[in-house]
């Protein structure tokens, strides 16, 4: 009965010792370091989407802060003001294009809503802005929109790294954050 006993303790111990190596092989190396932009970042569609959220009105008149907060109610239902903020157009004919058809996108998606009123008092504000910021200011624009596309570039290739990862069934959850130091 002691021998028995003995031996079901050996068996456990082999089972056991085996099931650690094997754990221990089965570990994935170290293939995907943590993603290098948040998760925002990566859902980011356009370039525009990866810059400034707001704008700086105040040195704009009183009416054109009063249409900032129109437009920062209105053209913040469905996406962030990145992408009207930084996005490459200026004019009015693309303005009045632009809002029409997120006009039309709002019938789509409930609980959202342009009105005729909001509408034009957004283009009136776009298109002030645009002049301040995108056109008077135009190498200024420029630059920081090519900061942005390269940065997008670096996103989309982050994204794809994270697809390939994900589908090869490599991808770790990034470990908790444990230290006071800064992350690399
Ligand atoms: C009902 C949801 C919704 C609202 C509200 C909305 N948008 Fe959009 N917007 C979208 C969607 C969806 C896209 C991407 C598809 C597209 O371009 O239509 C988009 C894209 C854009 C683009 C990029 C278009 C391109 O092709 O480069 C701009 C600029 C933009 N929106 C500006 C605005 C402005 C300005 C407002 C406020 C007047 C606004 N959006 C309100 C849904 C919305």
């Amino acid at each position: 009965m002691k021998i028995f006993s003995i031996r079901i303790g050996w068996m456990a111990a082999l089972t056991a010792a085996a099931g650690l190596s094997l754990a221990g092989c089965k570990k994935p190396p170290q293939v995907s370091p943590e993603p290098r932009f948040s998760a925002e970042q990566r859902e980011s569609r356009f370039y525009y989407d990866l810059g400034a959220v707001e704008i700086d009105v105040g040195a704009y008149p009183k009416k054109r802060q009063d249409g900032y907060a129109v437009f920062a109610r209105t053209c913040s239902q469905c996406h962030t003001l990145a992408r009207p903020i930084n996005a490459p157009f200026a004019e009015r004919k693309d303005w009045e294009r632009y809002i029409q058809r997120m006009r039309i996108r709002t019938k789509s998606r409930s609980g959202t809503g342009i009105s005729k009123a909001e509408a034009a008092v957004v283009l009136d504000f776009l298109v002030y802005d645009s002049k301040i910021r995108k056109l008077d200011k135009k190498s200024e624009f420029a630059a920081k929109s090519e900061e942005l596309r390269r940065l997008f570039e670096e996103v989309q290739k982050e994204r794809e790294r994270l697809r390939l990862a994900e589908s090869e069934g490599k991808t770790q959850p990034p470990p908790p954050y444990t230290g006071d130091k800064p992350r690399p």
